[in-house]
């Protein structure tokens, strides 16, 4: 996709809308690892990637929000009035979701015309979702005049996507686009929302591989991997006291209540439960510098993911298979919601660019698709960039 960059992206909004726009900007992400563990309560390590979306804003006198978008056709047109603001089905949803959750809160939105262009692959598990929301968020909170700490922001961005969007999504993604740092992951408490930043060695590069396969979460199985989470909460309480989450049971007690419960659920919930292990546990090993150990971690997650929680797909996993024993391969895993999208992969910083080469090399021989290949490093949340960081 044609990258813009702010300046380009004005023109293009003066050429539409004949004005001068305001411009905000906030990143997709990659995780880590934590995989289905954050609308569990549970722990994720997340990083801010470089690629943003962008919202070019305008006041307007009257109530109406025109959306359009560098990369489709279609102008959207919404009423922030009385009656408030309906899903018209689409990219704008984002957005418009963002609006009402303002709205709702009390925060007069106005009018305005608004042109996004988005540099986060769509549908590839990083976040172009979360990445619009939250400058759409910042770009609204603007226009309107107001204020609003960055949890809370990701906190509304998420309501947006739940109840506007029909996404029933946990908070990872609205939060690191909002707190995400250079140079670092995140490591997020979910329950308290406290985090920790994680130091990724200068060393180590990001290389995500996109397999081509698209991914949709406002449907089916998202949702699905959700109730069958809530349904093991449900039998676990049962049996333990002060269960409110798949987060506060450890594997033992899993453990002993696997007879209780149907399979499926029971597989569902380990892995929730030993993913939140396995997420301290790669903090720890980031910070002790013990690279070997992360690869493995990772290397866990993923075949959990795709035997236990079942949300990976041939494509991700011949695509983690083509990674393996490459020069300079740390560790790689899928990331995002799964179902297609991305992997991760950590690779040494002199290896990277033949290491990507390679990996999309192997991966055309089996599927004959030709992947995306980016390499990435830890970049600055929304939220850096408004404190005037950059
Ligand atoms: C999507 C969701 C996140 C998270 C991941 C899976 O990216 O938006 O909230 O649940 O899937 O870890």
């Amino acid at each position: 996709m044609a990258q813009l960059d702010a300046q380009e992206l004005a023109q293009a909004f003066r050429r539409q809308f004949e004005m001068e726009p305001k411009i905000f900007s906030a990143p997709g992400r990659v995780n880590l690892i934590g995989e289905h563990t954050d609308y569990n309560d549970g722990f994720v390590l997340p990083s801010a990637i470089g690629f943003y979306a962008h919202v070019a804003v305008v006041p307007r006198k009257d109530t109406k929000i025109i959306l359009r978008s560098t990369e489709f056709e279609q102008t959207f047109e919404a009423n922030i009035s009385s009656a408030g603001l309906h899903k018209l089905g689409g990219w704008c949803d984002y957005v418009l979701g963002v609006a009402a959750q303002l709205s709702e809160r009390g925060i007069q939105v106005p009018g305005a015309n608004i042109l996004v262009h988005g540099e986060v692959p769509i549908g590839a598990g990083l976040s172009s979702s979360a990445a619009l929301e939250v400058a759409s968020a910042m770009g609204f909170l603007s226009l309107a005049k107001a204020e609003m700490p960055l949890k809370e922001i990701a906190k509304l961005c998420q309501r947006a996507e739940n109840e506007f969007v029909g996404a029933h999504v946990g908070i990872m993604d609205q939060f690191v686009s909002c707190h995400g740092r250079k140079g670092n992951a995140v490591m997020l408490d979910c329950r308290s929302l406290d985090c920790e930043l994680v130091p990724i060695p200068d060393s180590v590069k990001f290389v995500i591989c996109n397999t081509m396969v698209k991914h949709e979460l406002s449907g089916g199985e998202y949702n699905v991997r959700r109730q069958q989470c809530e349904a093991g909460v449900r039998i676990l309480a049962n049996a333990y006291r002060g269960i409110r989450a798949l987060r506060d049971v450890s594997l033992q007690q899993l453990q002993a209540q696997a007879s209780s419960m149907p399979e499926i659920i029971y597989k569902r919930c380990l892995h929730v439960v030993a993913e939140n292990d396995r997420v301290i546990e790669t903090a720890r090993m980031l910070r002790a510098g013990n690279l070997k150990s992360v690869g493995k971690l990772m290397a866990d997650s993923h075949a959990s993911l795709r035997d236990l929680y079942e949300v990976s797909c041939a494509e991700l996993d011949l695509m983690v298979e083509a990674a393996q024993g490459l020069l300079g391969f740390i560790g790689g895993r899928m990331t995002g919601g799964g179902f297609g999208g991305c992997t991760v992969n950590l690779v040494e910083e002199q290896h990277a660019a033949k290491f990507a080469e390679m990996v999309a090399e192997r991966y055309k021989a089996k599927t004959t698709i030709s992947p995306d290949v980016f390499m990435c490093s830890a970049a600055d949340g929304a939220g850096v960039e408004i404190e005037g960081r950059r």
